[in-house]
């Protein structure tokens, strides 16, 4: 689908900024809050990990206050929340977790436990027009995805959901892929218009900012965008026979030599890459390495590499995974800060917008 020119103007602007701001982030790490998550809608595969959760591992790591949410409402945008949701949402915490989510130092939440947060969209619509809300590129593209359903009201609004996960935070910086480059512009209309007329003279929201990752694109197995809906992925639990399982089925083309290029060969080349990222090299020469030795040669170098690298996260993966008490323990702890950060931002919104009786 063609991307309208908003996008791409504000992608240049952010991919520009986000030079910047790394550096800031290795020079004051303190001076900043970072909101970043994920729908809980069903195990994290490769492409998340290498795509944000690695990313927001180094932020951790490098000192910033981050967040992650557990997007439980935006869930149930376009579908019932049915037996499932709880397991998907501890299977989060635990893929965050194993990821290298320190639980000491970053705050894991969900938002259907942080009250005050969901407050916060009321009137934040009110800062907002029907059209704006309906003009998000992202919402359109993910409804149209869904194929022919009934466009639910909370999949309409849910950008300014997320503008509430932010603001209810004070988040200054959300690192995002470029599909979720108009929410955190939409989060910034909502707090200047907020500022403009409730607390003109001290600005109350700092208006965040997009962090855009550096990180290749993942490709799916079959070279298209991976994503579970196309069952083209490698979830970050999957066993190392299943993992084998996965790559074995991948489909290639019939050429014996192994080359990367991923315009004429996508398939191969998303094999490639896939070795590549996991063992920290050029696609070029894993290619070289395996040369005429053929499909079956790049396949076992394949899943040899994502067994090593996924090793030790998913031996870690599976002692949490065995101890849900745990995984619940982390989550009341991170829905109790982010519960408590949330309430003292509705606090003085309601203050700023004379609601104090
Ligand atoms: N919309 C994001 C996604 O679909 C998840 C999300 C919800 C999020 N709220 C957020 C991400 C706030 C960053 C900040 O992946």
């Amino acid at each position: 689908m063609s991307q309208p020119s908003t996008i791409t103007a504000s992608t240049v602007a952010a991919t520009a900024r986000s030079a910047g701001i790394e550096a800031e982030l290795s020079r004051v790490p303190r001076s900043f809050r970072i909101l970043t998550g994920d729908r809980p809608t069903g195990p994290l595969h490769l492409g998340h990990y290498f795509g944000t959760l690695q990313n927001r591992v180094r932020l951790q790591d490098l000192g910033a206050d981050v967040l992650v949410l557990v997007a439980d409402y935006q869930a149930i945008t376009d579908r019932h929340a049915g037996g499932g949701l709880a397991a998907d949402v501890l299977g989060l915490v635990a893929d965050n977790l194993a990821a290298g989510i320190d639980p000491g130092r970053a705050t894991i939440f969900a938002h259907s436990q942080a009250a005050a947060l969901n407050q916060l969209m009321l009137p934040f619509l009110s800062l907002l027009s029907v059209a704006e809300v309906g003009r998000n590129p992202t919402v359109k593209e993910e409804f149209s995805a869904t194929g022919g359903a009934v466009m639910s009201a909370l999949m309409f609004t849910y950008p300014v959901h997320q503008a509430a996960d932010i603001l209810a935070c004070r988040a200054n910086l959300v690192p995002v892929g470029q599909d979720q480059l108009p929410h955190v512009e939409l989060t910034r209309t909502v707090a200047r218009r907020f500022n403009e007329r409730y607390s003109p003279q001290h600005p109350f929201f700092r208006l965040p900012e997009p962090l855009l990752g550096t990180a290749a694109l993942l490709p799916g197995l079959d070279g298209q965008k991976m994503s579970k809906s196309r069952g083209n992925t490698i979830p970050l639990a999957a066993t190392e026979a299943q993992t084998a399982r996965l790559i074995r089925a991948a489909r290639t083309d019939g050429q014996r030599h192994i080359s990367y290029d991923p315009a004429a060969r996508p398939e191969v080349s998303s094999l490639i890459l896939l070795a590549a990222m996991c063992q920290g090299q050029p696609p070029a020469s894993i290619a070289a390495e395996i040369g005429d030795r053929g499909a079956a040669r790049l396949k076992a170098v394949v899943t040899e590499a994502v067994n090593e690298r996924f090793r030790a996260i998913r031996a870690r993966r599976r002692e949490l995974a065995a101890d849900p008490a745990y995984l619940r323990a982390v989550l009341r702890r991170g829905n109790e800060r982010a519960a408590a950060l949330a309430g003292d931002t509705l606090d003085s919104v309601r203050r700023l917008m004379g609601m104090s009786y």
